[in-house]
Formats: structure tokens, sequence, C-alpha cells
């Protein structure tokens, strides 16, 4: 190939993923309905209408291009196909009718995961609803997060901590240990693969970051109130204060933005990554 040419395909690559690196899109839920933000455009669209259906956790299979959402009062988890023009729910799985509040993606193996409000167990099925396992894992579960090009698991219990295992749960450990445990506890958490972070907001109203080990734990920002949904994306973490959806960099001094305001609180955010976006490629 001409060297030209190649410089210019090169030059093309770099420019299209320089323009994925900044703040780029986002999916919310509340119980009306799961939204999608186009953060540099500031357009919000219904995706899903849910009509009062609790949904806690959402993740997206790169690779087939599906969201995955558990809707609580229907009990069961189901799918989209994402970006589509025509969005229709597939069934995946029934969970009767627990309380599932984190829910995973492994593509590489086909596995959808879930873990249900406060227990300690950890499900997993194929894309088709079959070979259900149930695994045990520590108490008090609350979401899960998958480094699928690594093969690691992040599962974090809200009031003990975060654990790190391989994805079948061996090798489990504490990686992040929640200090005062009485009045400090944490019900969402995201993972940075690309800076291999993690990041979590506690009862206090502190957004936390650890690296994948549990090293230099630090506090981004405190907001002084709670909330429960947090997305991290290549330069920025997105939460929700109640109804309001927030934005702000990942620098400790940052000042955070209203991206938008919904009606109803938002119960859980997926931001899109780069690095995602790579293996869909
Ligand atoms: C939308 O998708 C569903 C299921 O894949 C299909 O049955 C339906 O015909 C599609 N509708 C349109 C307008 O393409
Ligand atoms: C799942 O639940 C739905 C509705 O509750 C029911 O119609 C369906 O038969 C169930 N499927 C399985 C495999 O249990
Ligand atoms: C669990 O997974 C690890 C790494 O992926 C593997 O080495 C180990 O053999 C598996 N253990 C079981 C019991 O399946
Ligand atoms: C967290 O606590 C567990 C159990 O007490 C311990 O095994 C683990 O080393 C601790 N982790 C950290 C990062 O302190
Ligand atoms: C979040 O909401 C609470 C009460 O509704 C308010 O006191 C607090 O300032 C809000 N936080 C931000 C970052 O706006
Ligand atoms: C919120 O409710 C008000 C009053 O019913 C309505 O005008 C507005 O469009 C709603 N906003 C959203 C984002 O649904």
């Amino acid at each position: 190939m001409d060297v030209r040419v190649w410089f210019n395909i090169c030059l093309i690559c770099y420019h299209t993923l320089a323009a994925e690196s900044v703040c780029g899109k986002l999916l919310f839920a509340t119980t009306q309905s799961i939204m999608e933000v186009d953060v540099d455009t500031q357009s919000v669209t219904e995706l899903v209408e849910l009509g009062g259906i609790d949904v806690m956790s959402l993740d997206y299979d790169y690779e087939n291009k599906y969201v995955y959402f558990p809707r609580i009062q229907r009990g069961d988890i189901v799918r989209f196909h994402y970006p589509s023009q025509n969005i229709t729910l597939q069934h995946v799985v029934n969970t009767s009718f627990a309380v599932v509040v984190g829910i995973a993606v492994d593509s590489a193996n086909d596995h959808v995961y879930w873990v249900t409000d406060s227990g300690n167990t950890l499900s997993r099925c194929k894309s088709d609803g079959t070979n259900l396992v149930v695994f045990n894992c520590f108490s008090g579960t609350v979401k899960i997060r998958l480094d699928v090009k690594n093969r690691w698991m992040y599962i974090v219990y809200y009031n003990k901590g975060i654990s790190k295992s391989r994805l079948n749960t061996t090798d489990i450990g504490m990686i992040v240990n929640f200090t005062s445990s009485n009045t400090v506890w944490v019900d969402t958490m995201d993972i940075d693969l690309k800076e291999q972070r993690l990041y979590w907001m506690n009862t206090n109203g502190d957004i936390k970051s650890a690296d994948v080990v549990g090293y230099d734990v630090k506090t981004i920002i405190s907001i002084n109130s709670f909330s429960i949904a947090i997305g991290v994306s290549d330069s920025c973490i997105y939460f929700a204060n109640n109804t309001q959806l927030f934005m702000t960099t990942k620098s400790q001094d940052s000042t955070p933005t209203v991206l938008y305001n919904d009606n109803n609180t938002i119960y859980t955010i997926y931001a899109f990554t780069s690095t995602g976006m790579l293996i869909a490629i």
C-alpha cells in the first residue's frame, strides 16, 4: 500500500478515536423510560417506554450490539439491538421476581450475569436463557462490572466493599473495604477499562475511585447527597442526583454541570466508552 494512503488512513483512525474519546453517549433509566443522551449535541431521545417498571442496571454487549436490562416487576431480563431504528425487546431469561439490581454481559462467552438486591448469589446464563448457573458470593450484592478482555469480575456489596474475582468467582478477594459501614453504603459502581480504575459513590455523596487492585483510593468530588447511578466514560463521570443528570470530569477539582432534568428519579446510567467501541469495530 502507498505510504501516503496508509498515512491518511491512520489519520482518519486517529481522528475517529479522538472524537470518540470525548464525552459521547450514555443511556439512563427511570421507571418511565430508557433514554439516550448525546452529550455533544445535548439531544435526549426516549428509546424504550417502561411505564412504571424499575430498571436498576444496564449493560451493553459491544460485540453483538445489544443493551441488556432487568425488569423488576416483570421478573425478567430483556435486551434490544442498539443502535437501531426499530427497538424491539427480546426475552432473555426469567428471574423469578428477584430484585435484580446488577447486570453484566460477557460477550466473549455469550454469558449474562446478574446479582440481586442485597443477595449473596451471582447468576449466569447464556444470552438465550439456557445453562443457568448460580454461584455463591459475599452477601449484600448491588452491582457487577466485567473486564471481558482480561477476564475479571468486580462486584460491589452495599455495606462491605468491592470484590475482584475470575468470571467463575474463583480467586475472589476484597480489593476495597468500605469503612464505617454502619453509616456509609454504596449502591453503584462503574469501571473505566482503559484507565483500569473503579468508580463508586457512597451515601455521603463522595464519588471515589481506586485502581483495579484497590490501590490509590481518592475522592473525586463530594456532592453532599446520595446518588444511586454512576456511569464512567473515557473522560467524564456521569451521575444522577434524584431527577437531575450531571456530568463532571475525572479531575479532583472539577465542578459538575447539569446535563438533563427528568421528571422521574434516575436509577441507573450506562456510559459508552471508546474502549468498548474498539471491541465492536
Ligand atoms: C422491528 O423488528 C421486529 C423484530 O425484529 C420485526 O418483527 C418488525 O417487523 C420490525 N419492524 C420494522 C418496522 O422494521
Ligand atoms: C417466563 O415468564 C413469562 C411471563 O411471566 C411466562 O409466560 C414464560 O412462560 C416464562 N418462561 C419460562 C421459560 O419460564
Ligand atoms: C475458573 O477460571 C479460571 C480462569 O479463568 C480457571 O483457571 C479455573 O480453572 C476456573 N475454575 C473452575 C473451577 O472452573
Ligand atoms: C479487606 O478485608 C478483607 C477481609 O477482612 C481482607 O482479606 C482484605 O485484605 C482487605 N482488603 C484491603 C484492600 O484492605
Ligand atoms: C442534590 O440534591 C440535594 C437535595 O435535593 C441538594 O441539596 C444537592 O445540592 C444536590 N447536589 C447537586 C450536586 O446539585
Ligand atoms: C415534566 O413534566 C412537565 C409537566 O407535566 C412537562 O411539561 C415536561 O415536558 C416533563 N419533562 C420531561 C423531560 O418529561
